[in-house]
């Protein structure tokens, strides 16, 4: 894409990975959680119908919620309200359902962030196969529809406030069969969006991190921060011993801040596309105030402001 997919220049936060299967779903849900706790008025928060749970596990999705009338930033009774969407362009190894293929990341980020707008909205671009996009693409025969990838923007940009966009794989993965030197890296630049890299907390992750962030920097992106995933507090409990030290490196290596350690929970409060996050990742991420990560405006006084 030579032209911004998003044109109208909204608050949004691309959240990628230093790799496939490092967290990027299971951060991002929490992090639409923190939000819709720390945007009060928005559809969701408290006082709203929906909001999930902050204590215990969360029940399984049910029938989606009634919504709260759309949320107006700035009006009476909605101060600072936020309309937060969420967005997975690709998603590769999506199951067969009745009204098409289906992927669990989108169901789990519309799920946390209460999003009304439809599955095939929120991730355009499907595979069935579990391989990088463009090879998916080739196998299935099918080009990017790129066009439909730009409504389903438009339709998130219009009727969203701010929103969360959760790439595929890391940086590298190829998108397009057509260009195969197409990557999430060159897609995230025509976004536009601030980015946080969802890395591992334990031996290797120093490398991996570097090569993310020098390559966004490189590419002219604003990197918004890291979140160390599977962090393991006892000492005990592992024999990494790169664990403890990495926290502190991660920074000094990549001059990025980290935003937030999430433990290692049991599996079962890892399974946000079934509704369930443990309440100890949610609280890692509401350390952080991500509105102001993501450059959300404020109504103070009756006054938008524009925070960061
Ligand atoms: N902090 C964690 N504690 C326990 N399991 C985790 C944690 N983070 C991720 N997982 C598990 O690891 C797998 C990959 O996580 P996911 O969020 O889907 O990664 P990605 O979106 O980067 O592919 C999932 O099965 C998830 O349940
Ligand atoms: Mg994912």
């Amino acid at each position: 894409m030579d032209h911004p997919l998003i044109q109208g220049g909204k608050p949004g936060l691309f959240i990628t990975g230093t790799d496939t299967g490092v967290g990027k779903t299971l951060i991002t849900c929490a992090i639409a959680a923190a939000i819709r706790r720390q945007s009060p008025g928005s559809p969701g928060s408290p006082g709203s119908p929906g909001l999930p749970e902050a204590s215990g596990l969360l029940g399984e999705p049910g029938e989606p919620g009634e919504p709260g009338e759309p949320g107006e930033p700035g009006v009476p009774g909605n101060p600072g309200g936020v309309r937060l969407g969420v967005s997975k362009p690709f998603a590769s190894g999506c199951r067969h359902e009745r009204e098409g293929l289906v992927h669990g990341d989108a169901e789990a980020l519309a799920h946390f962030a209460d999003c009304k707008q439809p599955l095939n909205v929120i991730n355009p671009i499907r595979f069935a196969a579990p391989l990088a996009p463009a090879v998916a693409a080739q196998q299935a025969g099918e080009p990017i529809d790129w066009a439909a990838l730009g409504r389903s923007l438009a339709v998130l940009e219009r009727e969203s406030d701010a929103l969360l966009m959760e790439g595929v794989g890391g940086l590298m993965v190829p998108l397009d069969p057509d260009r195969p030197r197409y990557t999430v890296l060159d897609f995230i630049v025509a976004i536009g969006f601030p980015v946080l890299i969802v890395v591992r907390a334990g031996l290797g992750t120093l490398n991996h991190t570097a090569m993310t962030a020098r390559l966004l920097k490189q590419a002219g992106c604003k990197v918004a921060g890291l979140v160390i995933n599977g962090y393991i507090v006892d000492p005990v409990e592992t024999d990494d011993p790169a664990i403890a030290s990495n926290r502190i490196w991660l920074e000094k290596l990549t001059g990025v801040k980290v935003l937030g350690v999430v433990p290692q929970v049991d599996p079962v409060g890892a399974q946000p596309e079934h509704g369930r996050i443990d309440p100890a990742v949610l609280e890692a991420m509401e350390m952080t105030y991500w509105p102001d990560v993501m450059g959300v405006a404020r109504v103070v006084g009756g006054r938008k402001q524009i925070d960061g």
